[in-house]
């Protein structure tokens, strides 16, 4: 048997060699690497994607989250509710403005629970940080409606949702800001690292367009101390490529995730749909107490597998003076123990899913 890689972005590329080559070719030739026209033409086509007015590309996601936060007024004083099971970089980017980060618990979507986001508002919350994790987009119209009542902002962590849609709309369309990451391992990917920001609000996109650019205005002008956080031109126009198959690419990490619940359903917790959603799968997880057992038994078969994340945001040393514990957050914790991610990629073969399948299968049957 072959062994199934957790992600194969050898074989995306040579898929679309001839294309990317032409666009390095194209922007070389031009000369112009670091913003520029590639940029402006890859922003405007990811705002109308996801239905935002503007976006604005910067160096990667945590700097889009980074970014929105700051673009919000938010600094020291100011609270920002997030959910405990995310990557660093969400944490990060509240913790860098001088606000305090606090953490809400999961529903059984395992994104942020409403409830817990309203019973966590204080005097001083001023945003509220849904992550949209796995590619499926947390509750937002009860967190909307929180946000209207206690007139808080909402930031969304659309980090692994590029595409992902609740109720006919697709993520970066929810909040007053959204940050996406263009890592590679994410669904739609660039060569290297690159984020983007979406925003309806005129005054966030000024304002993001001069921070990334050291807060200039012009060449010579500097209005306020910003970052250098630019999207190289290379990336925008592999971004422009990846974006136009982003559709047909979501659908195949569906019809993947299908296989798999179909397949997998009598013997481990799969994710299960909301009528009204249209998840992107950047992570397929299962769910069972034997997690290790299962994930070492699958290494053995040559299947690689990836649990994300093994430690909660509340529990990591960095947070250590917010002063969450162990059982602080129960629903995160016991995801943190049960969670285990399968592959999912547009390359992945139909006989990869069904090896996949088989080994789960008879981890649980032999
Ligand atoms: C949920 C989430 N938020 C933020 C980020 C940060 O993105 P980047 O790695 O591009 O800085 C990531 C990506 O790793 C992520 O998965």
């Amino acid at each position: 048997m072959q062994p199934v890689k957790f992600v194969d972005l050898g074989e995306q590329y040579l898929a679309h060699r001839e294309e990317i080559l032409a666009a390095f070719d194209k922007v070389s030739r031009e000369g112009s690497y670091v913003l520029g026209s590639e940029v402006s033409a890859f922003e405007s086509e990811f705002a109308s994607y996801c239905g935002a007015k503007y976006a604005v590309g910067v160096g990667n996601g945590s700097d889009a989250l980074l970014l929105s936060l700051l673009a919000l007024g938010v600094g020291p004083g100011d609270e920002v509710i997030t959910a405990p099971n995310s990557f660093v970089a969400t944490a990060w980017a509240i913790a860098h403005t001088g606000a305090r980060i606090v953490f809400a618990d999961l529903g059984g979507d395992m994104n942020i629970a409403p409830e817990d986001v309203a019973s966590a508002i204080t005097e001083s919350t001023k945003v509220i940080l849904p992550v949209h994790l796995t590619g499926r987009i947390a509750d937002m119209s009860p967190i909307q409606e929180i946000a209207a009542r206690h007139g808080l902002f909402i930031v969304e962590d659309a980090a692994q949702a590029v595409g992902a849609e609740y109720k006919g709309c697709r993520a970066g369309s929810f909040g007053h800001c959204a940050g996406f990451s263009l890592h590679p391992l994410k669904n739609l990917h660039v060569h290297g690292d690159g984020g983007i920001i979406t925003t309806d609000d005129d005054r966030v996109y000024e304002y993001a367009l001069k921070y990334r650019n050291h807060g200039l205005r012009n060449r010579d002008e500097c209005e306020f101390w910003g970052i250098n956080s630019r999207l190289d031109s290379i990336q925008a126009a592999i971004g422009r490529i990846k974006l136009s198959y982003l559709d047909e690419w979501n659908e195949i990490h569906r019809s993947i995730a299908r296989r798999y619940s179909d397949a997998l359903a009598d013997l481990v917790k799969v994710p299960v749909d909301r009528p009204y959603e249209l998840p992107v799968y950047h992570r397929y997880m299962i769910r069972t107490p034997r997690r290790n057992e299962l994930q070492s038994f699958l290494t053995e078969k040559g299947i690689e597998t990836k649990v994300n994340y093994p430690v909660p945001l509340h529990l990591q040393p960095a947070a250590a003076d917010l002063g969450y514990r162990v059982g602080s957050f129960p629903v995160a914790e016991e995801l943190t123990d049960t969670i285990l991610s399968l592959p999912v990629y547009p390359e992945l073969a139909a006989h990869q899913v069904d090896q996949v399948i088989d080994a789960v299968r008879a981890f649980f049957t032999s």
